[in-house]
């Protein structure tokens, strides 16, 4: 079933997937006066939004975990055992779900006996991305990101979870290390204490209480930076590294290293290798991992970019739709009944590195409101897709890439994507149901072709009497006066909230923490339902009270 459906009057050059139902004529919204209209339909509920939607990853990557995470406790930054407090006190109120750590790539290097133990035992290591800092321009530093000290290890990163109220996922490393290695770094994390040696060591650092870790990554990206394997021998891994784990009362939750965008051979011949052994054999996998970044084409700046950059940015971010349905039926090919569920374990907007941010940070910027727009788009996308992704984790959470905030020393500030993930918060848990949007297409240029973009996308959950809009009006400069209804229902109240700007390219920085953030919007309802201006460039959440 489709999501949303486009009712009619597409364009063939219409970019992307199906982020709102398109059309040109609205007659509907005609007679209300609006020039678009968003219908919500409760009778065709789609799943339950997971809250692991809104799941977050951290790598040890230029300035991700030290100078990000973590500050250390012999520091003037507030912290809490050496987790920078500000970090903490900002990720409660937006509710994470899941962190994934310790990558990425850096996982399949990654010892995960180097980050236990008395912390001057723990050895230095040459860190896995310090060839990565030539080709960004950067100059070769010292400290953590060129020798990793190993001071973050598994108690701090559970700590850190345990802090901010989310679940630890951890990705193993399948490169490098043995099977054996997955196995007894289970029995570290979960086995009680008093019973296993590797339990004692985890107590002596002061966890007594075992950590019950139930997500666990099998490698990552096998396909490149994880291996090299074609998918047939990482499907052999696999089965190596997730076969008799003990469980110690947990019910361990295997996340396969799936494809790479749009590699739907990846997928086939994984699940078609896995499932050649018997209809068992996919029942030991939770997840099947996609990844994808949609970047910005050009000198990839992340903060200076013409107005069809902005629309070709959204457009490939857009992409994310048809990924999730091309592998969803990849997968249906070896598991019909669909006990895999999609894990879209890395996704964000991916540019070059701010000149102005530290050496030793890689790929480090300030993310804008496009950046932003981005993020709405896809949490909209993966509501609508409720049934099919179980899990997702925007990368990267702290200083690079796709952040949610940034940080250098004493310094913190959330980015317009933090505020997408707050006003996102509300659909956790609610159920997504079916929504139509019709709004007039939005046209640009890019490389000199004409390409098109759906003019309003979004999605809708519902939780007793409370529907949560969520839409993105692309268009860099025209409002839209868009009818909003609930379908079999009379919409009683209404509050909303918007993020917007009339500069694209509006930011936060150390200097301006506010620039850009969400304001209160007025919500007039008239005869049960809504006529609501959705500003140019912006993201709104609506949450109206029906009956
Ligand atoms: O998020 C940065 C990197 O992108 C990750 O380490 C890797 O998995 C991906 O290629």
């Amino acid at each position: 079933m489709r999501p949303m459906a486009r009712r009619t009057f597409i364009t063939s050059g219409l970019t992307g997937g199906v982020g709102c139902l398109i059309g040109r004529r609205l007659p509907a919204a005609r007679a209300q006066g609006a020039d678009s209209r968003i219908e919500v339909l409760p009778a065709e509920p789609i799943g339950t939004i997971a809250p692991e939607l809104h799941g977050h990853f951290i790598e040890h990557l230029g300035g991700v975990i030290y100078d990000g995470v973590w500050v250390g406790e012999g520091t003037n930054i507030r912290n809490t055992g050496g987790i920078r407090q500000a970090l903490i006190d900002a990720l409660r109120p937006i509710k994470p779900p899941v962190v994934r750590w310790p990558g990425g790539c850096f996982a399949d290097s990654y010892d995960w006996r180097d980050g236990i133990g008395p912390f001057d035992k723990r050895p230095r290591r040459t860190d896995f991305w310090v060839d990565s800092r030539p080709s960004q321009n950067r100059e070769p530093t010292t400290g953590p990101q060129r020798f990793d000290p190993n001071r973050f290890g598994t108690n701090e990163f559970i700590r850190f979870c345990r802090l901010v109220g989310a679940a630890p996922y951890i990705a193993a490393n399948v490169r490098s290390l043995p099977a054996k290695d997955l196995y007894q770094w289970v029995e570290y994390c979960n086995s009680p204490a008093g019973t296993t040696t590797m339990a004692d060591v985890r107590a002596a650092g002061g966890d007594l209480e075992p950590y019950g870790v139930r997500y666990w990554g099998v490698g990552n990206e096998p396909w490149g930076c994880g291996g090299n394997f074609t998918p047939e021998e990482y499907a052999t891994e696999f089965r190596r590294y997730t076969a008799w784990v003990p469980r110690f009362d947990v019910q361990l939750r295997f996340i396969a290293a799936g494809p790479n965008g749009g590699d739907r051979e990846w997928t086939t011949r994984f699940f078609r290798q896995l499932s050649a052994r018997g209809p068992g054999a996919l029942n030991g996998v939770y997840g099947w991992a996609l990844h994808y970044y949609c970047g910005s084409t050009g000198d990839r700046n992340a903060t200076q970019f013409a107005v069809d950059d902005w629309y070709d940015l959204l457009a490939r971010a857009d992409r994310m739709e048809s990924l999730i349905t091309q592998h969803w039926s990849a997968m249906a090919e070896s598991d019909p009944e669909h006990k895999v569920k999609l894990i879209v374990d890395e996704w964000g907007a991916w540019h070059a590195g701010a000149p102005d941010m530290p050496a030793n940070y890689l790929w480090a910027y300030p993310g804008t409101l496009r950046d932003a727009l981005v993020a709405a788009l896809t949490l909209d996308t993966f509501n609508r897709h409720a049934d099919k992704v179980a899990m997702a984790n925007v990368a990267q959470m702290i200083n690079t890439i796709h952040s949610l905030f940034m940080a250098r020393d004493d310094k913190f500030i959330v980015t317009p994507t933090y505020h997408v993930f707050a006003m996102y918060a509300a659909h956790q848990r609610a159920q997504a149901v079916r929504t139509e949007c019709s709004a007039p297409p939005v046209s640009f240029t890019k490389d000199g072709r004409s390409q098109t973009l759906w003019g309003l996308g979004g999605s809708a959950s519902v939780r007793d009497k409370t529907v949560t809009v969520t839409v993105v009006n692309p268009h860099a400069t025209e409002a839209r006066e868009c009818a909003v209804s609930v379908r079999g229902a009379t919409i009683r109240d209404g509050r909303g909230t918007v993020l917007s700007s009339a500069d694209l390219r509006a930011h936060n920085s150390f200097d301006q923490p506010n620039a850009l953030a969400p304001r209160e919007a007025d919500v007039t309802v008239r005869s049960g339902a809504v006529v609501q201006i959705l500003p140019p460039a912006s993201v709104t959440r609506l949450q109206l009270t029906v009956s």
